[in-house]
């Protein structure tokens, strides 16, 4: 139990959409059930649609009932109390009256504004508040990605929003930097002495990071087409992860300590040509195969139409500074492939002579695997004796556990994390607005590149490990994914 009396009116954007009841609202929930939020704090939900409270109210509590495993009737009659609902058509200023008059009540309140819309909205959802003075310096703008798809469109994006919200009240989400393992990354690095002197080019041999989907686009077809894997999951989910391991140890936990770090990893990423985006990227598109048993569409019998847009990303990413020189990290994400499963390994070098009578290659160099889907653990592969009197000394790998003790406890979301810090006023699990560009500035080199077709698009079955490109573009390094 919580005690934490921080009363602020949250008004979600967005607020009938599907990101809304599959996470936010569930986040909400939970957050105010375990009394992290205080239960006078409005959930005030943006609707286009015309409803009631009634009829709101009887929405949230089905997707509540549906999209979460531990809905509880008693606490709803207490939580619905907090459910508010505002009428306003996004295209029309004039109806932002509608919140004034609700926000009027309580002028002192923190207001987090959570755009959970297309991001085409982004600047008249500012400018109506901003013209019905709805903007104080207690209140807090939460943008959701697609954070442009380009550094151009980013930048412009960027630019409407900050002529009315400052930077630092200003919440680039990455929902990745919510979910636990992830921050799990800075505890292990930073509160445990033994990796300390490990981390680096002298004893890692490599990183590689997945994040692979099962399922496919299907009803997202249209949005995701117009981005595809590079922009939907490489410029932020995996270029965060990559920050997070690779990034300098902070001065301190603050927000900007952290950013700063990870700002210079970001500037740090090498700049590949075109020779090098031909060798070290992969772009490919998922054909019919079968998922789970089942057989499967492909790609462009999801849309019904033609399409170049790529479901699948494997790049070699080299990072020039003195920590990492030569140690690449091996990064891929994909749709529809053979399980989900997301995963980061560091794989450390093998030792330099063996003692123990066999050659050196049969004693598995030591890693770290960080999973963080379909299960979140972490575990360190170590070299171990074979129990028993049998001859001579037999070695075995051994996986050295490092999993939370509190097993029992229901696993809080990556939203509840995020929507907790907003609340607070913690930025440390956002993005800064430098962070996002030097992303977009490392990413565009290689969509334009694709754009020429220097690397040429791959196709692989659905349900598969992706295509043999991906193999190849670590195995002609000597190394392998790490598939079982
Ligand atoms: C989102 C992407 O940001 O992350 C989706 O837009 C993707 O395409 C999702 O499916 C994956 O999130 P998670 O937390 O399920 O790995």
């Amino acid at each position: 139990m919580n005690t934490n009396s921080n009363i602020s009116d949250f008004i979600l954007f967005g607020g009938h959409g599907d990101l809304a009841f599959r996470k936010l609202m569930p986040a909400l929930y939970h957050l105010s059930k375990d009394k992290y939020i205080s239960a006078e704090t409005r959930i005030i939900t943006i609707s286009r649609r015309d409803i009631g409270t009634i009829e709101h109210i009887e929405l949230v509590r089905n997707k509540l009932i549906e999209y979460i495993a531990d809905f509880d009737e008693v606490f709803f009659n207490t939580f619905k109390n907090q459910l508010l609902i505002v009428n306003i058509d996004l295209n029309k200023k004039e109806t932002f009256n509608n919140l004034k008059k609700v926000l009027d009540k309580y002028k002192n309140r923190d207001r987090i504004n959570y755009l959970s819309t297309s991001p085409n909205f982004f600047a008249q959802i500012c400018e109506s508040l901003d013209y019905w003075k709805l903007i104080s310096s207690n209140s807090r703008v939460v943008l959701e990605k697609p954070l442009g798809r380009d550094l151009k469109s980013f930048q412009d994006l960027n630019e409407k929003v900050l002529k009315y919200f400052k930077e630092d009240q200003i919440y680039r989400i990455d929902h990745y930097l919510g979910k636990d393992t992830v921050q799990n990354i800075l505890a292990l690095r930073f509160s445990n002495i033994l990796f300390l002197p490990l981390w680096n080019s002298h004893h890692i041999d490599h990183v590689q990071i997945t994040v692979a989907e099962s399922v496919g686009v299907e009803n997202r077809w249209d949005y995701y087409n117009e981005y595809g894997a590079l922009r939907d999951m490489i410029q932020n989910h995996l270029m965060q992860l990559i920050c997070l391991i690779a990034m300098e140890p902070p001065c301190s936990i603050e927000a900007n300590s952290i950013r700063d770090e990870k700002v210079k990893v970001l500037r740090s990423f090498r700049k590949m040509n075109d020779t090098d985006i031909k060798e070290k990227t992969v772009r490919a598109q998922y054909i019919e195969g079968s998922s789970q048993g089942e057989s499967v569409p492909g790609y462009i019998q999801n849309g019904l139409k033609q399409s170049d847009t790529e479901t699948f990303v494997a790049i070699r990413v080299d990072i020039d500074n003195w920590r990492w020189n030569n140690v690449p990290f091996y990064i891929r994400s994909g749709k529809r492939m053979q399980k989900r499963n997301s995963e980061i390994v560091i794989q450390f070098k093998s030792i330099p002579h063996s003692i123990f009578g066999m050659d050196e290659s049969s004693i598995n160099a030591n890693k770290l695997v960080i999973t963080l889907q379909p299960n979140e653990s972490i575990e360190l592969k170590l070299m171990n004796k074979v129990p028993g009197l049998s001859d001579g000394m037999k070695l075995q790998q051994v996986d050295l556990e490092l999993n939370s003790p509190h097993k029992k406890q229901r696993k809080s979301d990556a939203y509840e994390r995020l929507i907790l810090d907003v609340i607070n006023g913690n930025a440390t699990l956002f993005m800064r607005l430098d962070e996002v560009e030097e992303a977009w500035k490392w990413t565009d080199t290689i969509l334009d590149a694709w754009k020429r077709d220097v690397s040429p698009m791959k196709k692989y079955t659905a349900g598969s490990y992706g295509p043999s490109a991906a193999i190849q573009i670590i195995a002609k390094d000597s190394r392998a994914w790490n598939d079982e």
